[in-house]
């Protein structure tokens, strides 16, 4: 029995794009993976610890082998709580929103709870490695532009390009992707288009997931 992590990044539920796309997967997988257990956290009803200047000296503390106080080590087991939940899972599917070229700041602070040295990457031989291993991912991205490869807009794309780096990072190196844009430059039926394509091919995904 595998677990699916289901992590949604966008606030608007009902109306997002990505997680209409991401819905539509999971709920394929999960008519084909009866005995598999889903879990489903959109970020921003999810309890986040914050990641603030305790956390930041908790995480310094380890780094340096320096003892915390009561309140630092508090603060560090509510993270290791939270990067616990997430290698716990064998697959994950993300929704991501595009918001200002890049990820939502729920998503970032997520990402700042979940890489931690020692505990999802290490230096080993002066070389980054991942400490997560044999897990996937789907990533189902929201633009409400296009930012397509080969073209000057593609530089503008701090969302893909950025999650695709810190997945692999961490260990996550079997990742699929995606894309649905432009979800607002077109109009509602052309997004509307977009969005039927997009769960056509997130439908033909669950095989191989
Ligand atoms: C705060 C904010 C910033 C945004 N910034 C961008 C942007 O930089 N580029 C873009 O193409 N769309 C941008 N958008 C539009 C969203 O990417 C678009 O509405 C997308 O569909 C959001 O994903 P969702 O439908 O899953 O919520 C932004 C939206 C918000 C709310």
């Amino acid at each position: 029995m595998a677990t699916l992590l289901y992590i949604q990044a966008s606030p608007r539920i009902e109306h997002s794009h990505s997680i209409a796309v991401a819905s539509a997967f999971v709920e394929a997988y999960r008519a084909g993976h009866g005995d598999d257990r889903i879990v489903e956290m959109n970020l921003f009803e999810t309890d986040l610890p914050p990641f603030d200047l305790l956390a930041v000296n908790a995480k310094y503390n380890v780094m340096h082998s320096r003892e915390q106080s009561d309140e630092q080590r508090a603060a560090w087991d509510r993270i290791v709580a939270e990067i616990n939940r997430f290698k716990a899972a064998d697959k994950y599917v993300f929704a991501v929103p595009m918001w200002n070229f890049s990820i939502p700041w729920r998503l970032k602070q997520y990402i700042d709870i979940l890489v931690q040295p020692g505990l999802t990457f290490t230096i080993e031989d002066g070389r980054y490695k991942g400490l997560l291993e044999d897990k996937s991912a789907l990533i189902v991205y929201a633009r409400g532009g296009q930012y397509p490869a080969g073209t000057d807009l593609n530089a503008f794309d701090h969302q893909k390009p950025y999650i695709e780096t810190i997945l692999p990072f961490i260990g996550i190196t079997d990742v699929s992707a995606i894309v649905i844009e432009p979800t607002l430059q077109q109009g509602p039926d052309a997004a509307g288009q977009k969005q039927v394509a997009a769960i056509e091919k997130a439908k033909q995904l669950v095989g191989q997931f």
